[in-house]
Parts: C-alpha cells; sequence; structure tokens
C-alpha cells in the first residue's frame, strides 16, 4: 500500500469552527482513499479511545487488536468488555463502518499508516527495578513485530503511560531491523480516566502530542494533529518534545495522586481535632489557585495507573541521582497506603478489637464508581485486611462479579497488570468470602457495613430496614463519604466517616495505622 502521510499531501484540510475544507485537489485525491489507524491493545484507553476517533473521523478506517480472544470476541459481541458510560452507543454506531476488533494483529499493523501501542506497561516484579520500575516487555514485543512486518512507512505512537526516554528504545527497535523503511514515533499519552472515558475523550482538557524536532518529526506530529482536529478544538492540541510529553503523563497523575494523599493525610488529622475534611477541602479549594476538584477525601486512590505511574517515576529519580525528589513522590503512596490501613485498623477497633468470626457486608469494590475495574481498588487491600482478622465477608458491588474478586483477592501483587490470558487462571478461591447481588443480602445479620465506592445507589439504601436486619450495635464504616451520617446515627447506626468528627464510641477506641 502507498504511504500517505510522508508524501506531502496528506492531512492538509484544516478545521475552522465546525466547518471542513480541502485546500488542494492532492488532497481530494487522497481522502478518497481512507487512512488506516491501528491500534495494539484493546483494553480501557484503545478500545474507547479508537471507537472515539472512528466515530470523530469517518474518513478514516480504525483496526483495534489485541492477543486476547476473548477480549477482541467481547468487543465484537453485544456485551463488551469493559463497563463505561456512553461506550456501548459509540461502538454500536461505528463498529461494522469503519471501526473493526480483530486478532490479526500483523495484517492490520502491515496495512495502516499510524500505529497506536496502547499496551500494558506493568510494575516490574523481578530483576532491575523490581517494584518499581515499568515492565516494557509488551512494549518492546509490540515494537519488534511492527518492525518486522511492516512493509511502508509509518508512524508509531505511544498511547500507553511509559518511563520518559521510552521512544528512544522503541526508535532503536525499529529502526534496527528496518529495511529501508521509515519510522516516525510520537509521544500522544492519554488523560482520560475511567468511568468518564467518553466524555472525557469527546471533550478533553488537552490532547498531548511529543515529536522529534525533525522535519519528518514535525510531520508526523502535524499528521496526528489533524485526526484530534476533527473534533478537538487546536489551542487543546499541544506539541512538544518526545520527552516533555512522555514526562507530562507521569507528572499529570503525580499531581492528582498527590492532591488526593494531601486531602486523605488532613482528614487523619481532622478526625484527631474534630475538624471536618469536607468543610476544609471546601476552604482550601476555594482558593482560585488550588481549585475544588479532586479533593474528596476516601479510603485510598486506586485504579491501574496512580501507584504503577507514581512508582515509575520514583526509579526514574532514583536513577537519575535524585533520592530526595524519589523520596517526595514516594511519600504520596505511602500515605495512601497509611489511609487503607487506618480503615482497617478504624473497623477493627471500634468493633471490640476483633473482627473474628463476625460479618461484614462489603458495598462497592471497583476502584471508583461507574466501573466495573477493580485494579489496585483500594477494596482489595481493605478486604485482606479484615480476611487477617479473621472477618466473614460478603460483598456486593453492582458491576463486579464474583470471579473477578476471587482473583483479585487471591492474585499477587502486579500479577493484575498482564494481558489477561496471562493472568492465573484459576486461582484457589477465598474462604469467607461470598459475593451476592444485593446490598440487602450482603448486609443481613451482618455487624458491620464497609461502603467502598463510592455508587450513588449507596446513598439511597433503605437504611432503616438494613439496621432491622443486622446484628446490633449495628456500624456503618463509610469510605467515601456518601451516607447521610446524622440521618444513620438517628436510625441508631454507629458511623464513621472519614475525616469527620467521630462518634463518641469511636472516640474512645482510636485507630492508629
Ligand atoms: P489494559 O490491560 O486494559 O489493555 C492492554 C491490552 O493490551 C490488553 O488487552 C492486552 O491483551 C493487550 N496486549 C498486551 N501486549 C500485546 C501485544 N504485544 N499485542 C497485542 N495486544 C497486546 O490496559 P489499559 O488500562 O488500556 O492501559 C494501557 C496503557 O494505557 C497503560 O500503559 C496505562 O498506564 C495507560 N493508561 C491507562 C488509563 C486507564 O484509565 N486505564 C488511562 C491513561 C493511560
Ligand atoms: C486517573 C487520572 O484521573 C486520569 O487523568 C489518567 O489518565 C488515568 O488515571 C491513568 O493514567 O490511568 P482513573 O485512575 O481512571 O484516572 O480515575 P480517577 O478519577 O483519577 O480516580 C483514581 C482514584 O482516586 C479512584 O480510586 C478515586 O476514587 C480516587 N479519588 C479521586 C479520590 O479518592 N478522591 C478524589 O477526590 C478523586
Amino acid at each position: 500500500m502507498q504511504n500517505h502521510l510522508n508524501d506531502g499531501f496528506v492531512f492538509r484540510y484544516k478545521l475552522v469552527g465546525s466547518v471542513e475544507y480541502i485546500k488542494s485537489g492532492k488532497d481530494q485525491l487522497f481522502l478518497s482513499k481512507m487512512v488506516k489507524i491501528c491500534c495494539i491493545g484493546a483494553g480501557y484507553v484503545g478500545g474507547p479511545t479508537m471507537a472515539v476517533i472512528a466515530l470523530k473521523c469517518p474518513n478514516i478506517q480504525v483496526a483495534v487488536v489485541d492477543i486476547s480472544t476473548a477480549r477482541i470476541n467481547a468487543w465484537n459481541s453485544d456485551t463488551l468488555p469493559i463497563y463505561e458510560p456512553g461506550l456501548d452507543e459509540v461502538v454500536k454506531k461505528c463498529r461494522g463502518k469503519n471501526l473493526s476488533f480483530s486478532t490479526d494483529v500483523e495484517k492490520h499493523v502491515a496495512e495502516s499508516d499510524i500505529v497506536f501501542v496502547s499496551v500494558n506497561t506493568p510494575t516490574k516484579t523481578q530483576g532491575l527495578g523490581a517494584g518499581k520500575a515499568a515492565d516494557l516487555t509488551y512494549w518492546e514485543s509490540a515494537a519488534r513485530m511492527i518492525a518486522d512486518v511492516a512493509k511502508s512507512n509509518k508512524i508509531v505512537v505511544e498511547k500507553s503511560t511509559v518511563p520518559v526516554k521510552t521512544a528512544e528504545a522503541i526508535e532503536k527497535i525499529l529502526t534496527h531491523n528496518s529495511k529501508g523503511i521509515n519510522f516516525s514515533i510520537l509521544s500522544n499519552p492519554e488523560f482520560l480516566a475511567e468511568g468518564t472515558a467518553i466524555s472525557d475523550l469527546l471533550n478533553p482538557d488537552r490532547v498531548l502530542i511529543g515529536g522529534r524536532e525533525t522535519p519528518e518529526g514535525k510531520k508526523a506530529i502535524e499528521a496526528l494533529r489533524d485526526v484530534y482536529a476533527h473534533w478537538v478544538p487546536v489551542d487543546r492540541i499541544l506539541c512538544t518534545n518526545l520527552w516533555s510529553a512522555e514526562l507530562s503523563k507521569l507528572a499529570a497523575n503525580a499531581f492528582l495522586a498527590q492532591r488526593i494523599s494531601s486531602v486523605n493525610a488532613m482528614s487523619a488529622l481532622c478526625e484527631a481535632t474534630g475538624a471536618d475534611v469536607s468543610q476544609v477541602a471546601h476552604a482550601v479549594g476555594k482558593d482560585t489557585r488550588i481549585g475544588p476538584k479532586f479533593l474528596n477525601a476516601s479510603v485510598g486512590f486506586g485504579g491501574s495507573c496512580f501507584q504503577k505511574d507514581i512508582l515509575n517515576l520514583v526509579y526514574i529519580c532514583e536513577c537519575n541521582g535524585l533520592p530526595e525528589v524519589a523520596t517526595y513522590w514516594k511519600q504520596v503512596i505511602k500515605v495512601n497506603d497509611y489511609q487503607k490501613t487506618r480503615f482497617v485498623n478504624r473497623i477493627v477497633s471500634s468493633m471490640f478489637n476483633t473482627v473474628s468470626g463476625k460479618k461484614i457486608a462489603v458495598l462497592g469494590f471497583a476502584f471508583k464508581k461507574d466501573t466495573g475495574d477493580t485494579r489496585e481498588t483500594p477494596a482489595i487491600d481493605v478486604c485482606k485486611g479484615l480476611i487477617g482478622d479473621k472477618a466473614k465477608l460478603s460483598i456486593y458491588d453492582p458491576q463486579v462479579n464474583q470471579d473477578q474478586i476471587q482473583r483479585d483477592l487471591s492474585m499477587k501483587k502486579f500479577d493484575w497488570d498482564h494481558p489477561v490470558h496471562l493472568q492465573p487462571m484459576s486461582p484457589t478461591s477465598v474462604k469467607d468470602v461470598s459475593v451476592v447481588w444485593d446490598a440487602y443480602t450482603a448486609t443481613k445479620d451482618a455487624h458491620g457495613i464497609c461502603i467502598l465506592t463510592e455508587w450513588d445507589e449507596f446513598k439511597n439504601l433503605d437504611y432503616q430496614k438494613i439496621f432491622n436486619d443486622m446484628q446490633k450495635p449495628a456500624f456503618v464504616f463509610d469510605g467515601r463519604n456518601v451516607v447521610d451520617a446524622e440521618k444513620l446515627r438517628k436510625i441508631g447506626f454507629i458511623v464513621y466517616s472519614i475525616g469527620k468528627p467521630l462518634d463518641d464510641w469511636l472516640k474512645d477506641m482510636p485507630a492508629v495505622a
């Protein structure tokens, strides 16, 4: 196939407001042929991102490929492999038109002009940098495959979050075996958050594209910028050098996670002093230099990226001879671990210093609402802590099934971040954990309730009915500050809310991590 991206006339149309016009007759020729994009990795990022590109760029053919047959089958079915509000609609509109999902990785890569790579970049579990550095195994194998199958020039886009300077290594892999083919590497990190992925993609705060400062690099940046310019205002498309783009992604996640650890650190002090963390966060966030978002105290942050990316940042700092900077960022994770431990200790100490044999209802297991994703969810550490004290858990989450919860509670640290088909198939199930399909079954006869995800439905449960069916005293430990604590106290519950003035009951039983 003729390469369309480096022959000087591709993507030369511009967007003015919402009106698309064509600059030259040559473009007309190009636009009548379809540009082909391929994305390696059909996960939480690859799937939604490519679906939105397909939706907004009907003139571009988009193929999403993966080595996991189960994942690809799910993308081609009525039950998509991930739960994300609005995703079904976008996929249904484009699938079978300009959007396809396939396991034929090599064919689609060979045919593409632009190849996005959105594969897993887990934390290394062994060898140099174990427990901190990013494991680039999947990225490297994708790059080698691209080099092997390419027959025409390609733009290769880093979509995965990677250590700064990864593009240099990828470039070496690609050009070492290039057979005269020209590869331009771009860094185009993704900033979407799960649960709001589609709206984040449709209306991003910014799109970041980093490339080489050479004529070819600039051309490649322009080509990718013109894809996004189909729907993103050009002033929100930031173009930088490669290293700034790679580092900005790690920096953005570190800054976001730092806000949560900052407010969570304050929550411990609020409990000790009688201040209310919501009032403190509101007052602090009113300063426009600080801003109100991302200041909700919680049982701790989870998700597939914050911890992984900060560990990666810490490792990069250490490798660059900056131990003080490494220690600074490491503290964000330490406070997060402290918050989870503090929560477990609070439960155990409140319930007469033991939860052995007691039924605890766990409401919510996903790492945040509006997703079924459980990667690094704080629920894993909290449940493990309670199981360690011999509690009997009854878990309910509207989007997470029994199999996933059992896998999460039995998997080794960091195992979750490998392609699904490489994870342990049938882990031994964890005793004393049952998974149920509604909050009332979970809480029946329970001694205590832990709310670990802020699902909206937990705000409006019939707590009087729940109270009537529980053992007494009945406890609620709200790890997300979603319930109306005063209302629950009136019913008779003993309520713990993160960072809020404590019930007298709890004051006498201080929980220290
Ligand atoms: P994911 O695990 O959901 O998806 C990755 C997919 O890549 C898997 O389906 C896996 O089977 C596939 N894969 C791995 N190696 C492959 C290969 N050689 N060929 C073909 N397919 C291969 O991961 P994700 O959440 O989509 O994250 C991907 C990257 O994006 C990570 O680097 C992550 O840090 C970053 N990121 C994630 C988010 C998020 O919200 N999840 C947001 C921004 C950035
Ligand atoms: C985060 C970033 O927000 C995205 O910009 C980034 O692209 C992504 O990581 C990534 O690189 O993977 P995500 O992890 O999907 O997105 O979800 P967030 O909304 O950031 O929530 C992360 C965790 O922090 C959740 O457990 C959430 O409950 C917790 N959180 C968030 C709080 O405890 N308090 C808050 O105020 C906000």
